[in-house]
């Protein structure tokens, strides 16, 4: 349903919506980690124009799996236009079910605490808020990490 991004050029416009700065030098910089790090970006496609975004990193290198780093969804956005339609949750949902698929039984991820829309999308799909760091993007901003445990076949 959704590919996996390999052109990471087109992947600017969205992750610069999702990360909430600029598309320019920065950006390409924090692409380039990304990269490095073997993130991995799904995409929902109208043609040719991304109109979604997801960001998945697992560790490829030590196979560890929750033992020491669980997997992170790094980025999630959606193109203005297309937000509010369940575009983003599906998103989100789908790289939960590649970390359970790999045998992830934790996913997190870090966002600004003091969104209140960000959080609500977020405890919405089942996340819960497992720490708060003040300040860490500046004086008054909050860092927030969310979490999420895989369900059981009960839930
Ligand atoms: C956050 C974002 C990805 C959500 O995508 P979306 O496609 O608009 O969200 P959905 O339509 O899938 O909404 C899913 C649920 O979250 C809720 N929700 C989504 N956006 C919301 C918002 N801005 N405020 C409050 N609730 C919101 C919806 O009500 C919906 O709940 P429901 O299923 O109970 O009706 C999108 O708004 C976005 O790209 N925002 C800008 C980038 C951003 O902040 N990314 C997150 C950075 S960590």
């Amino acid at each position: 349903m959704f590919t996996l991004v390999t052109d990471w050029d087109k992947l600017l416009p969205l992750l610069s919506i999702a990360i909430g700065i600029p598309n320019d030098s920065g950006l390409q910089k924090i692409v380039a980690i990304e990269r490095a790090k073997g993130t991995q970006y799904w995409a929902a496609q109208a043609g040719d124009e991304i109109i979604g975004l997801v960001g998945l990193w697992m560790d490829q290198q030590t196979h560890q799996l929750d033992a020491i780093l669980p997997a992170e969804i790094m980025d999630v956005a959606v193109h203005p236009n297309q937000q509010g339609q369940g575009l983003g949750k599906q998103l989100v949902k789908f790289a939960l079910q590649k970390a359970w698929d790999a045998g992830y039984r934790t996913v997190w991820l870090s966002t600004d605490g003091n969104d209140r829309k960000n959080l609500s999308f977020y405890i919405g799909l089942g996340f819960r808020i497992a720490a708060t760091i003040p300040d860490w993007f500046g004086p008054g901003t909050v860092r927030a990490i969310l979490r999420i445990d895989k369900p059981t076949q009960h839930e």
